[in-house]
């Protein structure tokens, strides 16, 4: 498996030893080559030194003064004459060791002989020196033993640099593993435990950059998909209820409607309560097919302006048969001609469930109003009943899916607690919202309220 961890952990390192390998080895050969060019300065310095001594007074207690002074050092000081014959040496071998290459030496003026001080065991200067018209060298020598150990003293420290390095290295890429890939491990975890289903997880929030915002946005995903999978259920389990119902009845009354043995005033009676069911059901599919689309945002709202008055005369003609019928009155309050900017279709069906509601829900010779009203930049469509009204506990409810106040007699009204929670849906798609005030046994007014274009 490709970790996060080890290529972050690999990029990391690749770039930081890159970086340190380059910069470690510019300031080593740096620091090792001004070593060693102030050793040969050093050198020719005092080269130059000893031969302006010479030249100034070449007795033999000069000559002895300067190997004295350079005795016990790793330098060491050859005299030769003008033959290039040896006059002195502070160390015999080395002239005789070099002797060959002395009588070659060729210089007019103070030099650098050798400089290789990585590979051969002596750096040397010559320094000329004019006596009785003829030339004679001093020649400076140093070993480059300490040169060299210096040199290897400092790689040495610097590979110690570099091993620690990595060390730490390794130590940030554990504490940045734990930091980054830790969360990131658990969201995995949580976010497959979410997919099989089980939406109880909760990520800690220890920190406040993108991880622990994204452990954030995980834990409310998982809260709102546990409330889906509630609401699902529930939902489900009132639909099936909700169809269970009316079915039962449906077969009951179909079986004894069959039966040879009834009055046909009886059977009669039976095939009413059924078509009056069966209505009922394919009233509850509707209502259910809306709430699926609502959910889904499946439909669309196609907003027009409409002429306020004759729009909700209209309405309240194709509810006013259902009125007169139950004994109720109806009202319309329109004195303005404004416009409402909203779906002509939409807005007859959130009318038409509102006055239904009013309808249902008083007891003959009760009124209700049904009105509109422009104010500022808001149009306002009031429905208003002297019914049963609502309790204020209940009234909290009231736009839930399948919410009823009075369930036992559910029958009675003929309601599935539907409409509402689709009255609400429209409403907020148009962008206006809905209120509601109630008083029990007084009376309820509904309040849509929508914005201007
Ligand atoms: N005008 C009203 N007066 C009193 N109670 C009301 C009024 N309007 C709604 N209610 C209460 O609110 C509940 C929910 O209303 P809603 O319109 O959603 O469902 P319903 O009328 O029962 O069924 P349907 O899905 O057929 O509309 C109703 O059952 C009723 O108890
Ligand atoms: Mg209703």
């Amino acid at each position: 498996m490709s970790k996060i961890s080890i290529k972050l952990a690999m990029y990391f390192f690749t770039v930081v030893m890159i970086f340190q390998i380059v910069l470690l080895y510019y300031i080593h050969s740096n620091m090792v080559e001004d070593y060693a060019e102030d050793a040969l300065t050093q050198l020719q310095k005092h080269g130059t030194n000893y031969r302006d001594m010479l030249a100034k007074n070449y007795t033999s207690s000069t000559l002895a003064s300067i190997l004295l002074v350079e005795q016990g050092r790793d330098r060491d000081v050859i005299v030769l004459d003008e033959h290039k014959q040896l006059v002195v040496a502070s160390d015999p071998k080395l002239y005789e060791h070099y002797s060959l290459f002395l009588s070659q030496v060729q210089v007019d003026h103070d030099r650098l002989l050798l400089t290789n001080w990585k590979e051969e065991p002596y750096i040397m200067s010559a320094h000329p020196y004019a006596i009785d018209g003829n030339t004679g060298y001093l020649i400076m020598i140093q070993d480059t033993a300490s040169l060299q150990e210096i040199a290897n003293k400092i790689g040495t420290d610097f590979k110690t640099i570099s091993i620690t390095s990595i060390f730490v290295l390794f130590m940030a890429y554990a504490l940045l593993s734990r930091r980054i890939t830790r969360p990131i491990l658990r969201m995995k975890r949580a976010t497959e435990s979410m997919s099989q289903g089980d939406f109880d997880v909760k990520i800690p929030s220890t920190t406040d950059d993108e991880l622990g915002e994204l452990g954030h946005a995980i834990n409310g995903l998982a809260k709102d998909l546990a409330h889906m999978k509630n609401s699902r259920n529930e939902f489900l389990s009132a639909v099936s209820h909700e169809l269970r119902t009316p079915l039962t009845y449906l077969i009951g009354y179909s079986k004894v409607a069959m039966r040879e043995d009834i009055s046909e005033e009886k059977r009669k009676h039976y095939l009413t309560i059924i078509h009056e069911e069966s209505t009922r059901m394919k009233a509850l599919v509707k209502n259910l097919m809306d709430l699926a689309q609502l959910d889904e945002h499946k439909f669309t709202i196609e907003k027009e302006l409409i002429a306020a008055k004759p729009f909700i005369e209209q309405v309240a003609q194709i509810v006013s048969h259902s009125f007169a019928e139950k004994g109720v009155h109806l009202t319309v309050d329109c004195p303005h001609n404004f416009t409402f900017y909203a779906d002509p279709l939409r807005l007859e069906q959130i009318i038409l469930n509102l006055v239904d509601n009013a309808l249902k829900y008083s007891e003959p010779n009760a009124t209700v109003t049904l009105s509109c009203k422009q104010s500022a930049s808001q149009t306002r469509i009031i429905v208003k009943d002297t019914g049963h009204g609502i309790s204020e506990e209940d009234v909290v409810h009231i736009f839930d899916k399948f919410y009823r106040v009075e369930k036992s007699r559910a029958r009675e009204f003929g309601g599935s607690g539907i409409g509402l929670a689709i009255v609400k849906e429209l409403v907020e798609a148009h962008g206006g919202s809905i209120t509601v005030t109630s008083e029990l046994h007084v009376g309820s007014q509904f309040i849509v309220t929508l914005e201007e274009v």
